[in-house]
Order: C-alpha cells, then sequence, then structure tokens
C-alpha cells in the first residue's frame, strides 16, 4: 500500500470522527505488518480531557485486536497538521520509528519520521 492509498483510507477514517466540540476532524489509518489498515478517528467526549486522538485511537485499536506490529501511518485533518505530543509518544512506544504521512484535505501529502516529529521520546 503506497502513501496515496493509506491517506485516502485516513480521509475515509475522518468522516467518522466526533468531533462535536472542536469541529476538528482527524482521521488516522495504520498499516500493519500484515498490510491491514486500522481506522481511528477523534472521539470527543462532553468531559473534554478524555476526548480521544484519531492516532491513539487507531494504536489502541489494533493492539486491541491483537495487532502490534505497524509499517507506517496516515493522518487526515483540513490543513494538514502533525499529531499532538501524546500521540508522538503512544505512536513511537508502540510503532517505533515510523513514518508518519500527513494530508490535509486539499491533497497536499508530506512523509516524516515519528523520530524527526518526537527527538527525543520517553523510552
Ligand atoms: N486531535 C487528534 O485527533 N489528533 C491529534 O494529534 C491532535 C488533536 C483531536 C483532538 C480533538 O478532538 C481535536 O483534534 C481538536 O483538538
Amino acid at each position: 500500500m503506497n502513501r496515496s492509498q493509506l491517506i485516502k483510507q485516513a480521509k475515509k477514517a475522518r468522516n467518522f470522527a466526533k468531533a462535536q466540540y472542536s469541529n476538528y476532524q482527524v482521521g488516522a489509518a495504520l498499516l500493519t505488518e500484515d498490510d491491514e489498515v486500522i481506522y481511528g478517528c477523534n472521539i470527543e467526549s462532553k468531559a473534554y480531557p478524555t476526548t480521544m486522538c484519531a492516532e491513539r485511537v487507531a494504536i489502541f485499536s489494533a493492539i486491541s485486536q491483537g495487532k502490534i506490529k505497524f509499517k507506517s501511518i496516515a493522518v487526515v485533518t483540513k490543513d494538514g497538521s502533525t499529531p499532538c505530543g501524546g500521540c508522538r509518544q503512544v505512536m513511537f512506544e508502540y510503532a517505533g520509528d515510523i513514518p508518519v504521512h500527513i494530508s490535509d484535505l486539499d491533497g497536499n501529502e508530506s512523509t516524516v519520521q515519528l523520530i524527526d516529529l518526537l527527538p527525543y521520546p520517553f523510552v
């Protein structure tokens, strides 16, 4: 699965977002070592801090299905924002230094290694 294909999946996942408070939908598509795609979307809660980011939903969902090795992740937002600090940490812990594909809704795609997003991870 190439970058554009994974981003397409993340775009699809973004449509499942529950972002009724921020109106900022995020979609993630996590590629497992077996080339399976695990979706993630942000899910907001009325008790705001209990909201969960799309990237962590994808990682936790995969792990809860027994999938523990990952090749890459794609994240789609309206403006192509990069993952938050908490998600960088969790992704690094469970996926290692994978490529993170980013895209906005205009199709501007880029890739950055996770270690470059989180140069000094807590390990
Ligand atoms: N959000 C994500 O899903 N991933 C990130 O890396 C940053 C932020 C979500 C959380 C919240 O639902 C919304 O985006 C606005 O912060």
